[in-house]
């Protein structure tokens, strides 16, 4: 294809999808200042429009993309699974890989999170952590404990429920008479550290406003919601893991359920499968929440697939002759055979490439290639855990609309990056190699050089180049 027909078949795909597509998280009326890139194909770490040019996924599509685009194995496995079941409902039904998914998952918690209940998208499994922490309290009589505690600038999906345990103002503003009304505690963010104050010191300034929470309204409250490690959708705030356990050791003394909400950071993100794996102090055994809702990279960014593992104690509360205290909750596609399937293959490739050791390694090389960014004045809380790298630009320097403009000067050196207001983030597929973290790096700091460069008192003067064509 030249880029001459490539770039109009660009441009009138992108105009009809304008047109008939209403986008996710857009306002449409800007949306053709930055129309949408129109992906053809997508390869390893790689998407690639119909004009033929590449762009790195940074942000493996919204973060659910774990071994990039393609991959030969996972798409082997769903080719397979095609030809047996595409899918069956699952009340009155099973099938092999939902059985075998909610096993090896049950496993990898040592059985203590052992029953498995499928949805699709992450906020319906966080519905459904919600309704079932309420319904579990209501069952053991305690019909008073029917509030939910989130965490400030928390982000936990937006039907009304989960947008109720949000506090994302972009989000839920709007909505607001329409939510039932949560506790917001304090967030453990480190980046709120006082003069001589760690994270740590953060950690337990948090953990203590949620005791004199919970010491007052323990009788009222079902459960705490919490992102363990990393808030993400607020801008990658990161946490030091004290909270956790803090957080944990509290619900456990005011009969508060846990819920671990690892739909972003499960799945290797920070370094261990479940990010609450690392509440447990080194040498310790394992502590785990009550609930953990799981979705994004369980299904390698190919189906939807969500899913909520509870303790036995919750399900056990369930059970009784009266159908009415069962969770009668249920979505069509609840245990998709295929986004199982390919969930399945998913966790063959933790068990057998050693993808947490690998990602390590792999971190490294972006870490250190990021490197010079710890010494720029125009940048400020240079942070890293895992597989996830983030910085705020400086408010003086970011100045309006800054992540639309990086957004569009990165799509220029062939990067797909999606700032969160002044925040620059990375969480690429877990495919860096010595050739590609430089890379990426260099191309990071030239549009950060680029975007800062231009005056941002007037953002709709700076256009920046068109991106090679491949
Ligand atoms: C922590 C967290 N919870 C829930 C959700 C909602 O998931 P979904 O967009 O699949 O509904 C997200 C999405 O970004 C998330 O990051």
């Amino acid at each position: 294809m030249t880029a001459g027909t490539g770039d109009l078949a660009a441009a009138s795909l992108a105009q009809r999808s304008l047109a008939a597509v209403w986008h996710p998280c857009t306002q449409m009326q800007r949306a053709a200042s930055v129309p949408p890139l129109a992906i053809v194909r997508g390869e390893g770490a790689w998407l690639f429009d119909d004009a033929g040019r590449r762009y790195f996924d940074t942000s493996s599509s919204w973060w659910v993309n774990l071994f990039g685009h393609a991959d030969a194995r996972l798409n082997a496995a769903l080719k397979d699974q095609l030809d047996t079941l595409a899918h069956v409902m699952l009340a009155g039904c099973t099938h092999r890989p939902a059985v075998e998914l909610a096993e090896r998952l049950s496993a990898l918690t040592g059985g203590v999170l052992g029953h498995c209940f499928f949805a699709s998208d992450g906020a319906s499994a966080v519905e459904i952590a919600l309704k079932m922490s309420f319904h579990h309290w209501r069952n053991r009589g305690r019909l008073a404990k029917r509030e939910f505690v989130c965490l400030r600038r928390g982000y936990h999906g937006e039907t009304l429920g989960a947008l109720a345990v949000t506090d994302v103002a972009v989000f839920r503003d709007a909505y607001d008479p329409l939510l039932m009304r949560s506790h917001q505690v304090m967030s453990p963010d480190a980046r709120q550290a006082l003069p001589g104050e760690s994270s740590l010191d953060v950690a337990l300034r948090a953990a203590a406003e949620l005791q004199a929470l919970f010491a007052a309204r323990h009788e009222h409250i079902a459960a705490l919601i919490l992102e363990p490690l990393v808030q993400g959708a607020t801008g990658m705030a990161m946490h030091d893991p004290a909270y956790l356990r803090a957080a944990r050791a509290l619900c456990t003394q005011y009969d508060v359920l846990l819920i671990a909400d690892e739909i972003a950071v499960g799945c290797g993100r920070t370094g261990t499968f479940f990010a609450f794996e690392q509440a447990a102090l080194p040498g310790q055994p394992h502590i785990w929440p009550d609930l953990v809702c799981l979705s994004k990279g369980i299904s390698g960014g190919y189906l939807p697939l969500s899913l909520v593992l509870s303790s036995e104690q919750i399900y056990a509360s369930f059970l009784d002759d009266d159908v009415a205290r069962g969770f009668l909750h249920s979505h069509s596609y609840t245990g998709n055979a295929l986004a199982c399937r390919a969930a399945l293959a998913v966790l063959d490739r933790f068990a057998q490439d050693g993808v947490l050791a690998r990602n390590r390694e792999r971190a490294a090389g972006l870490t250190a290639a990021l490197a010079p960014l710890r010494l720029d004045a125009r940048i400020e809380h240079f942070r890293h855990i895992g597989m996830i790298w983030a910085f705020d630009v400086r408010e003086p320097f970011a100045g309006p609309r800054f992540a639309e403009r990086f957004h569009l000067a990165g799509r220029a050196r062939e990067l797909l990056i999606r700032p969160i207001g002044p925040t620059v983030y990375l969480m690429p597929p877990y495919l860096l190699d010595d050739t590609l973290s430089p890379w990426l790096a260099e191309r990071v700091l030239a549009t950060l050089d680029d975007v800062l460069s231009h005056a941002p008192n007037d953002p709709d003067a700076y256009r920046p180049p068109e991106p090679p064509t491949a």
